[in-house]
Formats: C-alpha cells, sequence, structure tokens
C-alpha cells in the first residue's frame, strides 16, 4: 500500500485561512497581536527557528520583535527583562527561545513569564491545566500534532500511540494529548525514553509512533508494524554521506518507511510548520483574551 504523505506546510495553510477573520477583528479594534522573542547567546538552529517565526509574523501582519542577549547574560537580568514584558500591555506574548545556557536555570526563567502571556505553553500553570485536561495555552508542537491529525481524520481513539522522547516541550506533553478524553484523542498512549529497555518490543504494537528524540533516521522499516502512522518531530542537521553536503533529516528514515507506514509526516514540511502555525494562533488567542469584546 502506498504510504500517505501528512503535509504540515497543507494544514498549516488551512490554518492561517482559519484565523485571517480573526486577525482582521482585532485589528479593527486597533489590535495588532505582538510577539515578544527573547533568543539568548549565537545557537545557529535557535536562531533559524526565531527568524522563521518573525518571517510568518511580518507575513500575516502581527508584530513581533527579537530581544538578543548575549551567551554571558545573566539569569537575573533574563528575569528583569520578562517582568518588564510582563507588564508592557502592547505585549501579548512572550516567548524565550530554548535551550538556554547551562548558566541559566531554564525553570527559573520560564515560570517568570505571566501564565496568560505564554504562548509557548511551558509554564507550570499552562502544564497543569493540560494534566487537567482544561488546557490553557498548548505546547505549540504537540497541539500542532493533534492538528495534523485531526485534518487528516486519524482518530487516535483506542489505538496504542507510542511517543519516543519525554521532553517538556514535545514528548511529555504530547502523551498527555493523545490519552485525553476528547475528540481525536483517547489513546493509550506509552512514554519511551532514554531509559526504556526494549523499546523495539512497543514500536511493533503501536499503532501511531511519535518520534521525538532527535536521533538522525533512527526509526527503520523493521520497527513498525505495517500501516503504522508515522509522525516525526525530529529536525536534524547530518552531512549527506552521498555528496557531502548538509541536509535535514528526520527521526524517522523515510525511505526505509516508504510502502510498510500507513503514513508518514516528512521532515522538512511535516510537523516544523505547524509548530510556528500553533505559536501565530496562540499569541492570537493571547490578544484576544486582553480585548473585552463585549465593549
Ligand atoms: N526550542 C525548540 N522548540 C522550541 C519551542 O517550541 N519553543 C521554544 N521556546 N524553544 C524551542
Amino acid at each position: 500500500m502506498k504510504t500517505k504523505i501528512l503535509s504540515g506546510k497543507e494544514v498549516s495553510a488551512s490554518v492561517y485561512d482559519d484565523i485571517k477573520s480573526r486577525i482582521n477583528l482585532l485589528l479593527k479594534r486597533d489590535i495588532t497581536p505582538r510577539l515578544a522573542v527573547i533568543l539568548i547567546g549565537d545557537n545557529p538552529a535557535s536562531e533559524v527557528y526565531v527568524n522563521s517565526k518573525s518571517k510568518k509574523f511580518s507575513e500575516l501582519g502581527l508584530l513581533s520583535e527579537t530581544i538578543k542577549l548575549s551567551k554571558d547574560v545573566s539569569e537575573s537580568d533574563v528575569i528583569s527583562k520578562i517582568e518588564a514584558l510582563n507588564s508592557n500591555d502592547e505585549i501579548h506574548g512572550i516567548l524565550v527561545q530554548l535551550p538556554l545556557p547551562n548558566h541559566i536555570n531554564s525553570d527559573n526563567v520560564i515560570k517568570t513569564i505571566k501564565p496568560h502571556k505564554d504562548v509557548d505553553g511551558f509554564h507550570p500553570f499552562n502544564l497543569g491545566t493540560l494534566l487537567t485536561g482544561k488546557p490553557e495555552f498548548v505546547p505549540c508542537t504537540p497541539k500542532g500534532i493533534m492538528r495534523i491529525l485531526e485534518y487528516y481524520q486519524i482518530d487516535l481513539s483506542g489505538l496504542h500511540v507510542v511517543v519516543i522522547g519525554r521532553s517538556n516541550i514535545v514528548g511529555r506533553p504530547i502523551s498527555v494529548l493523545t490519552s485525553l478524553k476528547n475528540k481525536y484523542s483517547n489513546a493509550t498512549t506509552t512514554l519511551c525514553h532514554s531509559g526504556s529497555k526494549n523499546m523495539v518490543q512497543y514500536l511493533l504494537d503501536a499503532d501511531v509512533v511519535i518520534l521525538a528524540l532527535g536521533s538522525p533516521e533512527f526509526l527503520k522499516k523493521d520497527h513498525i508494524k505495517k500501516d503504522a502512522i508515522i509522525i516525526d518531530v525530529g529536525i536534524n542537521r547530518i552531512i549527506d554521506p552521498l555528496n557531502g553536503k548538509k541536509k535535514l533529516v528526520g527521526d524517522a528514515d523515510q525511505k526505509s518507511l516508504m510502502g510498510k507506514a500507513g503514513a508518514i509526516s516528512p521532515v522538512p514540511g511535516g510537523v516544523g510548520p505547524m509548530t510556528i502555525a500553533m505559536l501565530v494562533e496562540n499569541t492570537i488567542e493571547a490578544a484576544e483574551k486582553s480585548v473585552d469584546f463585549s465593549l
């Protein structure tokens, strides 16, 4: 059977279509959704992500500004910066690009962001509301994965979802989202990680595999059952052994899986565009929450 490609590009285009009217409603009230991004140090991958986020914001007529801080900035200076953004009513969303330099405690930084401006959904308050099944801001990548599944009408109810990777950014929140008693969720979810024994045994039983481990082309056709659905969150920059050039690959070996998997999200063009679309959506939601529409 042919493996279906789950295109995040296509799904994100439909998200942008859907939110146009919400943006226009805000603009009519003289409110332009505005995001502040804090970028610390000179991690090239972080710079690429932050640039693509701000490019999308300006394409949509939204405001975003990047506050660049040196890799030696102190934790207290970062916290002061966030406090200033918290009390600026013109800023609707605040995002601190991760990872942070080792001398800065990311938990301390994230919990300084006011939960109603935490468009990344990483604040313990927002993660807590996710756990209770009544989320406020849902982290962008897991939210984007759920949107891909809904768009392609892949209902997880009763299926075995195996997530690999337990980060607060992707693995842990997607393990919660997939198992909530909601439409398109309601799965039996297994969360595998670096301490898991016999990971292949879980993979071979999985109806859906969500890969967020950061290991280039880790998943091969012998690890999955026929027609399994593969969601690939990996973004790995490797040197192509065939021509010595840099290339971007996921955590799935796409070539090996074609023909055996039922569906797969590609890298690039799969989950990546959805992360940005969900950041836009969360920022619009933050701006909407700042307005009293009854006036
Ligand atoms: N680093 C990798 N992914 C993300 C993300 O979704 N948000 C932030 N803030 N940093 C990241």
